[in-house]
């Protein structure tokens, strides 16, 4: 794809100006919003066929910590649908990046707070309710 870094640095940084903004899930990121951004620009780049230089965790085992739901995903992904209508990214570049999230969703998405697993003796386990919703 042309332009592949360009526009995956743009969508990348507008999402997490999005993601710090809102007001569920910016207490589920805990991590310091210049770290994660790079960290995703570069998983990004590699998964869409650029330059392979991410060596970091696999989505599948970067998250056992987090408490994800099936609406705390469809949160996060309506607010990546934002950042790519805000910058205008191309369409096949929107699709492909969906696809790629969908094929992690089965091994990031719990059901129960139980599931969640530090991933390393002094690690957090995140579990943060929607603030939005009252809980009776
Ligand atoms: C609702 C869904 C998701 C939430 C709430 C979430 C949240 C997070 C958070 C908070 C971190 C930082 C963890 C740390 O403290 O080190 C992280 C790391 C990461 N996430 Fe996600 N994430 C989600 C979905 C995804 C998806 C769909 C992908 C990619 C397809 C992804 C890829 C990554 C990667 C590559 C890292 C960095 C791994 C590392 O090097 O440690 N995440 N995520």
């Amino acid at each position: 794809m042309e332009n592949l870094e360009y526009w995956v640095k743009k969508v990348t940084e507008e999402f997490y100006e999005i993601v710090y903004a809102d007001e569920w899930l910016k207490h589920v990121f805990t991590i310091d919003q210049k770290i994660i951004t790079s960290q995703q620009i570069d998983f990004m780049v590699d998964a869409l066929g650029g330059e392979r230089r991410y060596g970091g965790k696999s989505p599948a085992d970067a998250h056992p910590h987090i408490f994800v739901t099936e609406e705390m995903w469809n949160r996060r992904e309506s607010l990546l649908n934002d950042a790519m209508t805000k910058v205008g990214a191309p369409a096949d570049l929107r699709s492909k990046w969906l696809k790629i999230d969908l094929a992690f969703k089965k091994h990031i998405v719990m059901k129960d707070e139980s599931e969640c697993r530090k991933r390393f003796f002094s690690d957090e386990i995140i579990v943060v309710y929607n603030p939005a919703k009252k809980v009776a």
